[in-house]
């Protein structure tokens, strides 16, 4: 017998509940997590309330955020009360952020960083015996290549895979690089087999993931590199029937190599996200972003040459240090301009510790925040809708994801666009098939159309 088969598992038969907010990089993390977990014993479950452990995977990007999970720890208490032996855990961004004030609130058993999982099961065998168990450790090495992670969605479509960890852009505003450390590049080998794996089991669609993907690179000692086009080819070559998709780019690194490889791939998606942050040059600046708007436009006409039918998508900051209403009209000018089909819009939120934290005053007044957030919300919903209305009449691929929510007569798919299209069931068609849509009527969120074939 092998030594580690005479350890003990040190779950065994115990209950694992598991909270997740914030990006799609914890929904990644929680099925690295919940895949530790499993293979010491425990038992993943959804009822929060036969769990003896509860853990929290957490997000900073905000205070808002933070606010929220705060909230959600203070309900604990009442499980804590009902349940003598119940362990609660923090992990993720606030974790690495917040241990201290986290273990001084009494709820909070366990505080784990990003980079601690495979220390997980020793953790709450730790607040098992009464004491904390914390490990906040940033690694420079870490990437949970090896680990096969649980998956814990629902249809079976559409997956995640984490390709790196941590960012090295220190962007102004963002807390990123201090809660999950420096970048680095997960093994692409690991990466092209869980992509295998994925489709083996059903899977369809899959998003590679990083704070920054065009700068993923993997180097071999024995020489040559493997860049981010490089992977996004690999992953592609599994087969015809997987869709690939990716997130998120700094618009800084987006390379030529990666638009002509995604044009020569027809199952790379015809979607990039694109963070542009502002439209004004002095704010990207003082955000550190190291772009012009001239470059951002720049790289979205290369875009558009190669892949007229790409769809664009983005993030926005208003009300960042010192934006001018002159600044905020550049943002605005920007969206009319590049016609966005979808963004995620959000006010200023100050975090400790960035350079705008340190360095910049947070003087643009709440309500002046609002008005220029929802001033943006308005436009992007008048430009939504414009792009949903360029397409109707038009044919799709869509790639069939499940019942749509409104009914059980209903299917639900996405375009390559990444464009969530409904349309009338019929017999035979089911989750992870190809079909042929024409759209016939659209809101600004959804289409809705016809099968042709
Ligand atoms: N305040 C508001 N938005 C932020 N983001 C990152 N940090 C902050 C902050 N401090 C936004 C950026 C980023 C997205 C993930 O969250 O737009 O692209
Ligand atoms: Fe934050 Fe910038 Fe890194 Fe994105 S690229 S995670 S915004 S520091």
């Amino acid at each position: 017998m092998k030594l580690e088969e005479l350890r003990p598992l040190v779950g065994v038969g115990r209950q694992l509940y598991v909270e997740t907010y914030g990006c799609q990089m914890n929904v990644s993390d929680s099925e690295i997590l919940v895949s530790i977990m499993q293979d010491e014993g425990y038992r993943y479950t959804e009822n929060i309330a036969e769990a003896d452990v509860i853990l929290v995977n957490t997000c900073s990007i905000r205070d808002n955020a933070e606010q929220r999970i705060w909230g959600r720890l203070n309900e604990f208490r009442r499980y804590k009360k009902a349940r003598k032996n119940l362990v609660v855990g923090v992990v993720g961004c606030m974790a690495e952020r917040l241990r201290e004030e986290l273990l001084n609130d009494g709820v909070v058993d366990i505080v784990a960083g990003p980079d601690a999982y495979r220390d997980m099961p020793r953790l709450v065998a730790m607040a098992i015996g009464g004491s904390h168990g914390v490990n906040v450790e940033l690694s420079q090495e870490e990437t949970y290549g090896d680990i096969r992670p649980v998956r814990l969605d629902k249809n079976g479509v559409n997956a995640f895979i984490s390709i790196m960890r941590g960012c090295n852009n220190f962007c102004a505003y963002c807390v990123v690089p201090y809660t999950r450390g420096r970048e680095r590049s997960r093994d692409p080998y690991t990466i092209v087999r869980e992509a295998k794996e994925l489709f083996e089991a059903g899977y369809r669609d899959v998003t590679l993931l990083g704070q920054n993907v065009n700068s993923y690179s993997w180097k071999p000692e024995d020489g040559g590199e493997v860049d981010f086009p490089d992977l996004v080819a690999m992953v592609a070559d599994v087969s015809p029937l997987l869709r690939v998709r990716f997130a998120t780019s700094h618009p800084k690194d987006l390379s030529d190599k990666l638009i002509d490889v995604m044009a020569s791939l027809p199952n790379v998606c015809r979607a990039v996200h694109l963070p542009a942050q502002s439209g004004s040059n002095r704010m990207l600046t003082a955000m550190n972003r190291k772009y012009t708007r001239e470059w951002y436009l720049g790289r979205l006409a290369a875009i558009r040459r190669k892949m007229p039918d790409c769809a664009i998508s983005t993030d926005l900051i208003a009300g960042f240090c010192g934006e001018t209403e002159e600044d905020h009209a550049q943002t605005l000018l920007l969206m009319r301009e590049v016609g966005y089909d979808s963004a995620y819009m959000f006010k200023y939120s100050q975090r400790p510790g960035t350079q705008a934290a340190r360095h910049m005053e947070d003087d643009i007044p709440e309500d002046v925040k609002t008005a220029r957030l929802n001033e943006i919300i308005e436009l992007q919903n008048e430009l939504s809708l414009a792009s949903n209305r360029r397409d109707m009449g038009k044919c799709f691929e869509v790639l069939v994801e499940g019942a749509s929510r409104r009914s059980c007569k209903q299917l639900c798919g996405r375009t390559s666009q990444n464009k969530m299209v409904v349309f009338d069931a019929a017999d035979g068609i089911k989750a992870g098939d190809y079909i042929v849509v024409k759209i016939t009527d659209c809101t600004l969120a959804t289409l809705f159309g016809e099968i042709v074939k």
